[in-house]
């Protein structure tokens, strides 16, 4: 089935056409920022044109960077504060006129990564994905099986948001070296490693295209590899998630 796939973020909003047998994009991706304080007003203007650009009707997924429990928004770390509480399912689909679902953007991502990428050789035992942006979002997945909304970038280290020590917002704005900021993600990941003994780390985002620069500087035990499907990973898992919502509904 063809499906499409949205992945709002703190800094851009992203959708494609994904092919949900495949997990291939069968349109190009749409780029537009978001928009200045993330306003879900002026956040619908954007959206719309997304979906508006692809002429699409039909079921939509969402990936989107908060807490969300049965399509309702319960945090915003990094987005307007006026999300807290929405139902976004309902506010896609009076948008679009199309039934929308919606899930953490790192569940997505994870979705997407367990099914066609990194982790699709890890159905066994348990497997962490990071998104490293704006802020540091995370699933896990034990079995194949994902425990939504771990929110892992809100743990505390040292008095701070693991994400405000190893985003890569903030490895721009503190003009970190590789080096230093490989440091901070290796703290991160050895609190990690101590608590759930994961057989994989997955890291998306930006900075999985940098991963040779990375790489070099981590201790921890546990395999660890960049995500296959880079920036991509959130749309694909978006789709499938809606996907699997259209059938369980039907
Ligand atoms: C949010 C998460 C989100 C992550 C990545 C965090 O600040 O709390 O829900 O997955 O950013 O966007």
């Amino acid at each position: 089935m063809e499906i499409l796939g949205l992945d709002i973020g703190g800094t851009g909003i992203k959708g494609a056409i994904v092919n949900t047998e495949t997990g291939s994009l069968i349109t190009d991706r749409q780029r537009i920022p978001t928009p200045e304080g993330s306003a879900p007003k002026d956040m619908a203007d954007a959206i719309s044109k997304i979906i508006d650009f692809f002429g699409y009707r039909g079921a939509i997924g969402c990936g989107f960077p908060a807490v969300i429990q049965h399509g309702i928004a319960r945090t915003a770390a990094n987005i307007s504060d006026q999300w807290t509480g929405m139902n976004v399912n309902k506010f896609l689909t009076d948008l679009s006129g199309s039934p929308a679902f919606t899930l953490n953007d790192a569940d997505a991502a994870g979705i997407a990564e367990m099914k066609f990428g990194a982790g699709r050789e890890y159905q066994q035992g348990v497997v962490i994905l990071l998104t490293i942006g704006t802020g540091i979002g995370s699933a896990i997945f034990s079995d194949g099986v994902l425990l939504p909304n771990t929110e892992f970038g809100h743990l505390q280290i040292r008095g701070k948001d693991a994400e405000q020590r190893a985003s890569d917002a903030v490895r721009q704005l503190k003009e970190m070296s590789w080096r230093k900021w490989a440091l901070a993600l290796d703290e991160f990941l050895l609190i990690l490693e101590g608590l759930f003994s994961p057989d994989l780390f997955v890291i998306g985002g930006g900075v999985s295209k940098k991963w040779g620069k990375v790489a070099p500087f981590l201790t921890i035990q546990t395999n660890i590899v960049p995500a296959q499907s880079l920036n991509q990973a959130g749309i694909i898992g978006a789709a499938l998630y809606a996907q699997d919502q259209v059938n369980r509904s039907g």
